[in-house]
C-alpha cells in the first residue's frame, strides 16, 4: 500500500514522488520546501494561510503524486497536448470574433449557456480569488424587460437634465446625445441597448478587492471566445453598464449586490454571417 504523507494542505504519495522538486519550483507562493532529510516535499510553516488553491503543485507533477486540499490529482483531468488548436487556429478564432448586434429569433439553450459559463470559470483571477458570480437573463422577453428598465432610466436622466435621484450623473455631451437616440429608437420599436438579444449574462464581483472590474472583463473575454467556438455571437453590453453603474432599480432587477463591479454581455445566434476579418490599427509597442 502506498504510504501517504498526511498533511493539512496536501498529501504526497511517497511511492510515486520522485523528489524532482517541480512543485517547489512552480508554487507561486513559495510555500513548499523539499529538505534533504525529507522523503517528500512539505508545506512550510504558515502555508495553510498563504496558499491560494491555484493547483499548480498538483498540475505540474508528472507522477500524480501530490493531492491538494482543494483538488486531488485524480480529480484534475490530464493535459492533452494534441487537444490544443494550432497558433493559426487560435489567431483565426480571435480575429473572427465579432460584436454581434443582429440576432436570429432563436433562443440559446440553458445547457449551452451553462457550458459557456463553466468554461469562463477557468479564466485567471486576481490571486485565484475566483469571486466572479453570474446572472443569466435567458429569454428575449426577459432581456427586453431589462433593456426597458435601462431606457426608463435614460428617459429620466434626459427629463431631469442629468439629475437622477437628486444626484448629478456626470456624462459627456456625446453620451447624452447617444442616450437621446437610444430612447427615440426604443419608442420606435428598436432596442439599441441590448439589441433584441435572446440572452444576457452579467459577471459581477464584490468591489472589496482591487481586480473586481478586471476579473469580470477577463471572464467575459473567455466566455466570448468560447461562445464564438460554439457558433454563438456575443456583444459587450457597454450601454447597459453605464446604467447599472448608476441605477439601483436596474441592479436590483438583475440581482447584483450593492457595490459589486459588473459587466454584461449579450449572447445569441448571429442573423448574418461575416465573410472577412476586418483590419485594426497597427500594433503600437514601446520596447524598453
Ligand atoms: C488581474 C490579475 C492580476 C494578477 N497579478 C499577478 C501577479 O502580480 N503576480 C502573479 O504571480 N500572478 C498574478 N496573477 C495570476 C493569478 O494569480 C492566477 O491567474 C491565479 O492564481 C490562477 O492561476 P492560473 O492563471 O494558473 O489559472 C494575476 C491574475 C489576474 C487576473
Ligand atoms: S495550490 Fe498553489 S499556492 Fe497552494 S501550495 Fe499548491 S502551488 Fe502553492
Amino acid at each position: 500500500m502506498a504510504i501517504k504523507e498526511m498533511l493539512d494542505l496536501f498529501e504526497v504519495d511517497q511511492e510515486k514522488c520522485q523528489r524532482d522538486g517541480l512543485c517547489v519550483a512552480v508554487c507561486p507562493k513559495e510555500i513548499i520546501e523539499l529538505k534533504d532529510e525529507s522523503p517528500v516535499p512539505c508545506p512550510i510553516d504558515g502555508a495553510l494561510k498563504l496558499c491560494m488553491d491555484c493547483g499548480h503543485c498538483v498540475a505540474i507533477c508528472p507522477h500524480g503524486a501530490l493531492s491538494h486540499r482543494a483538488m486531488t490529482s485524480e480529480e484534475c483531468p490530464p493535459f492533452v497536448r494534441d487537444m490544443l488548436p494550432g497558433p493559426e487556429n487560435v489567431e483565426h478564432l480571435m480575429r473572427a470574433r465579432r460584436s454581434i448586434r443582429v440576432y436570429k429569433d432563436k433562443p440559446v439553450e440553458a445547457e449551452t449557456l451553462t457550458k459557456l459559463l463553466n468554461v469562463a470559470s477557468f479564466a485567471p483571477t486576481w490571486a485565484n480569488t475566483q469571486k466572479i458570480k453570474w446572472v443569466v437573463v435567458n429569454g428575449k422577453e426577459k432581456v427586453e424587460r431589462i433593456a426597458g428598465l435601462a431606457v426608463d432610466w435614460m428617459r429620466d436622466l434626459m427629463k431631469n437634465k442629468g439629475m437622477v435621484d437628486g444626484a448629478t450623473v456626470q456624462l459627456s455631451k456625446a453620451y447624452m446625445m447617444r442616450i437621446g437616440k437610444t430612447v427615440e429608437a426604443w419608442d420606435a420599436g428598436f432596442d439599441l441597448t441590448l439589441r433584441g438579444a435572446p440572452a444576457l449574462v452579467v459577471a459581477h464581483a464584490p468591489n472589496d478587492y482591487p481586480a473586481a472590474n478586471t476579473d469580470c472583463a477577463i471572464s467575459l473575454s473567455y466566455l466570448e471566445l468560447a461562445a464564438s467556438s460554439l457558433g454563438l455571437g456575443s456583444c459587450w453590453a457597454g450601454a447597459l453598464w453605464m446604467v447599472t453603474k448608476n441605477c439601483q432599480s436596474l441592479r436590483e432587477a438583475l440581482g447584483i449586490p450593492e457595490g459589486d463591479a459588473n459587466y454584461g454581455m449579450m449572447i445569441g445566434y448571429s442573423k448574418y454571417r461575416y465573410h472577412r476579418l476586418p483590419l485594426r490599427n497597427d500594433t503600437r509597442i514601446t520596447w524598453i
